[in-house]
C-alpha cells in the first residue's frame, strides 16, 4: 500500500468487509459450544493483567483478518516511529513521546538529534525533591504554615488525567494533603473548591501546556486576588503558586517565578500528559514513590505494545476490535464500565483520550477519511449502571461493545461484599452474550409455578437476544502499578485505530472555532448595542442574555 493509500482500498479491507458479511449469522453462544478452548484461545495476560477477549463478535478468522488489515496499515511500523521520536503528528509536525515520560529503561530516546531522557529525568528529580519538600513541611506558605491543601488549576488534559488518578488512588492519598481540581470557567467550580480552603494552607499548581488557555488563566487569575484579598502581599504568590507548562515565557508573564515552573514539552499531547509533570497534584496527593510506580506501570505496558507479536499484542488486538464494530459492524458507541468504584473518573478521562485523539474527518494527509471514525465513549461505574442503562444495553436495539473492568481484591477488608461486586460483574459479561431464549424463560416461570396465560404473557418481553459483545478486564487490585497499565493500554488501543484510519491522533484542531467564537462573544455580552457578525439565531441569545442578566 502506498503511503498515502487509504485502507479502504487494499485487499485486507475487502476481506475483513466480506468476512464481516459471514459473521452477522455467527452467535457467540454456538462459539462457545463448539469450541471449549476459546476463552483459553481468546483471553490474553499482560503481567498481572487479564484481558479476556473470547466474549466478542469473532473467530479466528477475525483476527486473522484484523491482524491482517493492521499489516496493511503499518500499525506496528507507525508504533515503532512513534517510540524512535519520528514526527508523528504531522499537522503539528511533532513527535509523539508521551512514552518518554515512563521509560524506565536506560534506552534514549531521540528528538531532533537530542536524547530527551535526561531532561525527563531532571525534572522528575524536581518533582521529587518539591513534594518531599512539601510533604515535610520544608516548603510553606508565606506565613510559615504548612501546605495542606493543593488546588490544580487545568482543564482537559491538564485536569481530566489527575482528577482521574487521585480518585482512583484514593487509598493511597496522604492524610496530610487534600487535592483539590479546578477545570470549569464557570465561577461556581473555583467558589465551591475555595469556600473551604485557607489561602495560607493552600498551594496552587497552575497546569497548562500552552498557558494560554482561557478558562484556566481566568480561573488562575481569580484564584490569584483570593490569595492576595487575604495576604496582601504580591510576595505571597511566589510560595502559593507553582507553574506546570512548556511555556515559561506565558508562565513569568502570568508572574508566576519560572523557578517555580515544572517543565514539559510539545511532544508530550495534551491528553497523554498525566504522565508528565502535569501529574504532580498526583505526586503530592499521593506521594512521589506511588506516582513512579504509575509510570513503571505505564512502562510494562509499552513494552508489551512495543514487543509482543501482533496476535497477543493486547492494545493492538482491541485498537483492531475497534475498527471492527466501528466500521464492519456498524456499531456507533463504545460503554466502559468499571466496576471498581474509584474509576469512577475514568470515562470522563478516556472520553477526551479516544474522542479528541480519533474524532476526526482526515486523514494524516488530509484527505477525506471514507470510514466512521472515533465510536462514542460513555460509561459509568458498576453495579450503579445495572440500575440505570443496562436495560438498553441488553434488550435495546443499538448493540454496544462494553468493557468491564473487574479488581478482584478489594481495598476495604469487606471481602464478602467484594464478592458481591464480582459477581455481578461477571454476571454482566455472561448475560451479554448468553442472553436468554423464549423456551429457556418459559422453562424458569413453569419451575416457579407460573401458569401458561401469565408465561406467554410476559415471554416476549424477557427475551434477551444476548450475543453481545465485551471485553473483562481482570486484575488482582487497582494499584498505581495497574493503573499505569491500564491507562497506557488505552492510549495503545487508540493509536492502533488511529493508524488504520490513518488519523493524526496527536493534534485537537477541532476545539479550535468554539474558542475563538467565545472571544468574540464575550465583549458584546457587555456592549450597548450588537451590530452584526453572527448569526440570527446567536445574535437572539446574545440580545435575550443581555437583557436578563444582573
Ligand atoms: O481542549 C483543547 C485542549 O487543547 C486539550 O487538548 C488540552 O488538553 C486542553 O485544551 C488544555 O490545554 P492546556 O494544557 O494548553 O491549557
Amino acid at each position: 500500500m502506498s503511503a498515502n493509500a487509504p485502507i479502504t482500498s487494499t485487499d485486507a479491507w475487502a476481506a475483513l468487509v466480506n468476512h464481516g458479511g459471514d459473521m452477522r449469522t455467527v452467535n457467540m453462544r454456538d462459539c462457545f459450544a463448539q469450541d471449549p478452548g476459546r476463552f483459553d484461545r481468546m483471553s490474553h495476560v499482560v503481567g498481572e493483567l487479564l484481558i479476556d477477549c473470547s466474549k466478542h463478535l469473532a473467530t479466528d478468522e477475525t483476527f486473522k483478518a484484523l491482524l491482517n488489515v493492521a499489516e496493511a496499515a503499518g500499525v506496528t511500523e507507525l508504533r515503532d516511529r512513534m517510540f524512535a521520536g519520528d514526527p508523528i503528528n504531522t499537522s503539528e509536525d511533532r513527535a509523539v513521546l508521551h512514552t518518554a515520560l515512563r521509560n524506565r529503561s536506560e534506552r534514549s530516546v531521540i528528538v531532533n538529534g537530542h536524547d530527551v531522557m535526561p531532561n525527563v529525568r531532571a525534572v522528575l528529580d524536581r518533582m521529587r525533591a518539591f513534594c518531599n519538600d512539601v510533604h515535610s513541611g520544608t516548603w510553606r506558605g508565606h506565613t510559615g504554615e504548612r501546605i495542606t491543601d493543593v488546588v490544580n488549576i487545568g482543564i482537559g488534559g491538564s485536569d481530566l488525567g489527575p482528577v482521574m488518578v487521585v480518585e482512583a488512588l484514593r487509598p493511597w492519598r496522604r492524610a496530610d494533603i487534600r487535592t483539590h481540581f479546578i477545570s470549569n470557567v464557570d465561577p461556581a467550580n473555583l467558589r465551591d473548591v475555595l469556600v473551604d480552603l485557607d489561602p495560607e494552607r493552600t498551594l496552587f499548581i497552575v497546569a497548562s501546556k500552552t498557558f494560554g488557555t482561557l478558562e484556566t488563566l481566568t480561573n488562575a487569575r481569580a484564584a490569584r486576588a483570593w490569595l492576595l484579598a487575604s495576604m496582601d502581599d504580591s510576595q505571597a504568590v511566589a510560595k502559593h503558586f507553582v507553574a506546570v507548562s512548556t511555556n515559561a515565557d506565558r508562565v513569568g508573564a502570568f508572574g508566576i517565578d519560572p523557578a517555580n515552573m515544572f517543565e514539559f514539552w510539545d511532544w508530550v499531547g495534551g491528553r497523554y500528559s498525566l504522565w508528565s509533570a502535569i501529574g504532580l497534584s498526583i505526586a503530592l496527593s499521593v506521594g512521589f514513590e506511588h506516582f513512579e510506580a504509575l509510570l513503571e506501570g505505564g512502562f510494562e505496558m509499552d513494552e508489551h505494545f512495543r514487543t509482543a507479536p501482533p496476535p497477543e499484542n493486547v492494545p493492538l488486538l482491541l485498537g483492531m476490535l475497534d475498527v471492527w464494530y466501528r466500521n464492519i459492524m456498524g456499531l456507533q458507541t463504545i460503554a466502559v464500565l468499571p466496576y471498581d468504584d474509584h474509576l469512577h473518573a475514568f470515562c470522563a478521562y478516556l472520553q477526551q483520550a479516544m474522542m479528541e485523539s480519533n474524532g476526526k474527518h482526515v486523514d494524516r494527509h488530509g484527505n477525506d477519511i471514507k470510514l466512521d471514525t472515533s465510536p462514542i465513549l460513555w460509561g459509568q461505574p458498576g453495579t450503579n449502571g445495572q440500575h440505570a442503562f443496562h436495560q438498553m444495553l441488553h434488550q435495546g436495539t443499538t448493540v454496544v461493545p462494553c468493557d468491564l473492568l473487574l479488581a478482584i481484591e478489594s481495598h476495604t477488608d469487606m471481602h464478602d461484599q467484594h464478592l458481591d461486586l464480582v459477581a455481578n460483574c461477571l454476571a454482566q459479561s455472561e448475560a451479554f452474550m448468553n442472553g436468554r431464549t423464549a423456551d429457556e424463560i418459559r422453562d424458569g416461570l413453569r419451575d416457579r409455578g407460573k401458569d401458561e396465560a401469565d408465561i406467554e404473557h410476559v415471554t416476549r418481553h424477557m427475551v434477551m437476544q444476548g450475543n453481545r459483545p465485551s471485553t473483562t478486564m481482570l486484575y488482582p487490585k487497582l494499584t498505581p502499578h495497574m493503573l499505569g497499565m491500564l491507562i497506557a493500554l488505552y492510549e495503545h488501543r487508540i493509536f492502533t485505530a488511529a493508524a488504520v484510519w490513518g488519523i493524526d491522533a496527536f493534534d485537537q484542531w477541532g476545539v479550535e472555532l468554539g474558542k475563538v467564537l467565545a472571544m468574540s462573544i464575550r465583549p458584546l455580552l457587555d456592549a450597548d448595542t450588537i451590530a452584526s457578525g453572527h448569526d440570527a439565531s446567536t445574535l437572539g441569545l446574545i440580545e435575550h442574555v443581555r437583557t436578563h442578566r444582573p
